[in-house]
């Protein structure tokens, strides 16, 4: 992937102003499934941060300002305490540190669930004042008419369905869901309702892998997987989670790094260089000229 400006050559300007290349539209993304078949599969990774966001984006297709951020960034117990204005900011940090990937922006717990009203205020605040190209949320069937309210009106939205960490206080934790008959068809339900209202992808999270299967071969649109299944028509992590930030690993993360210890040596070994005044060196000082 090339990381070079393109001249915008569609002006007459004896100096054309240099445009980043186009980003991928959610059409395209959308599009990357057709009946039933995505030949390409879709990559997502998690980002919070503007230069977080310029080290992934030439490697996905779609960078997500989760509301994961309120324990990954914030240290908070869950992300039912995330806000707007949190999601704002580190959205528009995202946007303004990639120009490939789509950027989509979770709505977080309690701006979009009382009313369709609600729903369009909060999600145009994301668009406008990020600059992202679409907004996620949570729930299946009791959310198809907001979905389809927002996408109607210009937003496109992307789904997310089976374990909604949104939901925690509900569901009573974060274990997989599915596993009851009854349980595996209400998931299923609400992924053909979020599919019918129109969003252009759903992340399927923390589901037993018949379930998310089932889930990919019935909707129209593709599903993006976490927890899941690698038949699923793309794939997301935590990106802290894949760099290995956290000594917890759940089931589905596969760490790709190891990157806790590698902060921690580094801080260890700056520490003692500091202690036994080696750093800084006449290499790090500013010297009379
Ligand atoms: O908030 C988040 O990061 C997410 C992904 C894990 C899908 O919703």
């Amino acid at each position: 992937m090339s990381t070079t400006f393109q001249l915008d050559t569609a002006t007459s300007r004896a100096h054309p102003t240099p445009t980043p290349m186009k980003r991928l539209t959610i059409p395209a993304i959308r599009q990357r499934k057709v009946d039933g078949v995505t030949t390409d599969p879709i990559v997502m990774l998690t980002a919070y941060t503007a230069r977080q966001a310029q080290l992934l984006d030439a490697h996905c297709d779609l960078l997500l300002c989760g509301d994961s951020l309120g324990q990954v960034i914030y240290g908070l117990p869950s992300s039912v305490q995330v806000t707007l204005d949190m999601m704002v900011a580190h959205g528009a940090a995202v946007v303004r540190g990639s120009y490939h990937a789509a950027v989509a922006v979770d709505l977080p717990f309690g701006t979009y669930e009382s009313s369709k009203e609600q729903a369009i205020a909060s999600a145009t605040r994301l668009l406008k004042e990020t600059g992202c190209d679409a907004v996620k949320l949570e729930g299946g069937e009791v959310m198809a008419e907001t979905v389809a309210f927002l996408n109607q009106r210009g937003i496109p939205v992307m789904g997310h369905v089976g374990l909604t960490p949104q939901a925690v206080n509900v569901l009573g934790g974060y274990g997989a869901r599915g596993r009851s008959d009854a349980e595996a068809a209400k998931i299923v339900a609400d992924a053909m309702a979020l599919d019918q209202a129109g969003v252009f992808a759903m992340v399927i999270e923390g589901v037993i892998e018949p379930v998310a299967i089932q889930i990919t071969q019935a909707v129209s649109c593709p599903t993006i997987g976490i927890g899941a299944s690698a038949q699923c028509d793309g794939q997301v992590l935590v990106t802290e989670d894949m760099l290995g930030m956290f000594e917890r690993v759940p089931r589905f993360v596969k760490r790709y790094e190891a990157i806790a210890e590698t902060i921690s040596g580094a801080a260890q070994r700056y520490a003692e260089e500091v202690r036994a005044r080696t750093f800084p060196t006449i290499d790090q000082t500013y010297q009379p000229k």
